[in-house]
């Protein structure tokens, strides 16, 4: 597969087949992407990947945290600016819409809505769950390696026929979340990724989200 090939391919995939992920090949995956660029070449990356039993409990603990009390842990970082303004604010309101039309539920059912986002703390009925942390006294360069680290990662899973999808979702539950893993207190959460073999029969997965114009968001200089 051409690296175009795997950019074009990739999409955030929210519903899996129910087939298991082969360790081997998800280590691969693993070690390749951290060729990714970091400044410094500190690698900031800490992961944990979850799947099988582990997959199970964790999937069980946070079941019964959400009927328990589904109000989020202290947050770390927010994941959006507050009051978001525009051209984001759109876009983010976009994607939304397009995904709650494919699934079917009209805007008016906040109620319905909640119930599909929910199935984020599923990881989407993925067969591999992971976390990806970070040093908390590191910042926002550190946090860019992230990124190019966990796409490069998702690139490499198209190769091999995998998809993903990655979920800040889960920095509401951030305690939880280090609690199971037995994180450090000096890690902090960043997100987490749904991987496996994408539900191809399933219509969210058709979704086709936007992207603004190159000059709108480039300028070129010189030329
Ligand atoms: C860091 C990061 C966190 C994300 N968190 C979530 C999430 O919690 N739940 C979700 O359904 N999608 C999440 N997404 C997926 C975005 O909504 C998606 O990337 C965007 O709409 C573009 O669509 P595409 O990935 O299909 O190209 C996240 C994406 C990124 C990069």
């Amino acid at each position: 597969m051409k690296v175009s090939e795997a950019v074009r391919s990739r999409l955030s995939v929210r519903a899996f087949l129910d087939k298991p992920v082969s360790l081997h090949m998800l280590r691969g995956v693993l070690e390749l992407a951290a060729r990714a660029p970091s400044g410094g070449n500190l690698q900031p990356w800490r992961l944990h990947v979850l799947s099988g039993g582990a997959l199970e409990e964790f999937r069980q603990i946070v079941r019964q945290r959400l009927a328990r009390d589904p109000s989020p842990d202290p947050l770390e970082y927010h994941v959006y600016p507050a009051n978001l303004w525009e051209p984001y604010r759109t876009q983010r309101f976009r994607v939304g819409e397009m995904m709650y039309a494919l699934v079917g539920i009209p805007r008016e059912d906040r109620d319905a809505r909640l119930r599909w986002f929910a199935k984020n703390y599923e990881f989407f009925g993925a067969p591999v769950g992971l976390f990806c942390l970070i040093d908390r006294k590191m910042g926002p360069p550190q946090w860019s390696d992230l990124g190019m680290y966990l796409q490069t990662a998702m690139l490499l899973l198209r190769e091999r026929g995998l998809s993903s999808c990655p979920q800040e979702c889960w920095s509401r539950y951030n305690r939880a979340v280090r609690e199971f893993l037995g994180a450090p207190e000096e890690l902090m959460l960043f997100c987490g990724m749904a991987i496996g073999y994408a539900d191809e029969s399933s219509a969210v997965n058709r979704l086709d989200s936007e992207r603004i114009s190159l000059d709108d968001f480039a300028s070129f200089h010189g030329f």
